[in-house]
């Protein structure tokens, strides 16, 4: 299966450097030497149309960070899905842990989340991952079945990502082992074999994120059912999502 590289620029960027980093990749993603995998950014809403035009005409699609599931109306400072077709989205975030932990995001709200968005033709990248304390308390696989059972979308067409990403390995430094990180895309795996059919569930792309470099990546990348992965603060600097992507390719 291709790998996905996905940048997830978080809360960063303003449009000169947002832009400059897009326009970079871009180039690059253009280039006759560019790796066999498929590069997507996620900027903030705030740069979603600025990095629309950079990426114009190069293979590198564009993701948003998160969306209301809802279609329009009394929701101030949510964002629709059909907003962010209509700024050229292909893919959106829903259920980071950020989003979890800062925002109080339930199981169900990401479903909704998730729905919403293949309902507008966008692939979501539906995020999941234990904390450190469900690590440490021998639960953490449980803790990814409880996430799915309770925020895959209902069986439908349109394409689904699942990230995993540890809590514990996220902005730390710290990455998943390649056996801690085998394991729990197994678990992913069989579960979304379980949910959706073996052969739906056999072909959806299972990303890691967590602390990816391009120290790393090479190692991740070659790990069974890793089928790309979802780049934090490696994405804002080219060379190194740039490496991630030929590390995986
Ligand atoms: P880092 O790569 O900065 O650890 O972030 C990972 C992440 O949360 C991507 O969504």
């Amino acid at each position: 299966m291709r790998k996905l590289i996905a940048g997830n620029w978080k809360m960063n960027g303003l449009r000169e450097d947002g832009t400059a980093l897009a326009k970079t990749i871009a180039e690059r993603a253009r280039g006759n030497d560019a790796p066999e995998v498929d590069w997507l950014v996620c900027p903030p809403f705030t740069l979603l149309h600025a990095v629309a035009d950079q990426l114009a005409g190069s293979p590198v699609r564009l993701g948003a960070q998160d969306c209301h599931y809802a279609e329009n109306g009394a929701h101030t400072g949510d964002v629709a899905p059909a907003m962010l077709r209509d700024l050229c989205c292909s893919h959106v975030i829903v259920g980071h842990s950020e989003r979890r932990q800062n925002h109080g995001e339930t199981n169900e709200l990401v479903q909704a989340k998730a729905e919403a968005a293949r309902a507008h033709g966008m692939t979501p990248i539906l995020c999941i991952g234990e904390t450190q304390a469900e690590r440490d308390a021998g639960r953490a696989m449980d803790v990814l079945t409880r996430q799915l059972e309770g925020s895959l979308p209902a069986a439908g067409d349109g394409e689904l990502v699942i990230a995993y990403e540890p809590v514990w390995a996220i902005g730390t430094g710290r990455t998943a082992t390649a056996d801690d990180v085998r394991a729990a895309h197994a678990h992913v795996r069989a579960q979304l074999k379980k949910t959706y059919g073996e052969m739906s569930g056999a072909q959806m792309r299972i990303l890691y994120g967590g602390s990816v470099k391009p120290a790393n990546a090479g190692d991740l990348m070659a790990t069974d059912d890793v089928n790309g992965a979802l780049v934090g603060g490696a994405s804002l600097k080219p060379d190194d999502f740039w490496r991630i992507g030929e590390a995986a390719g």
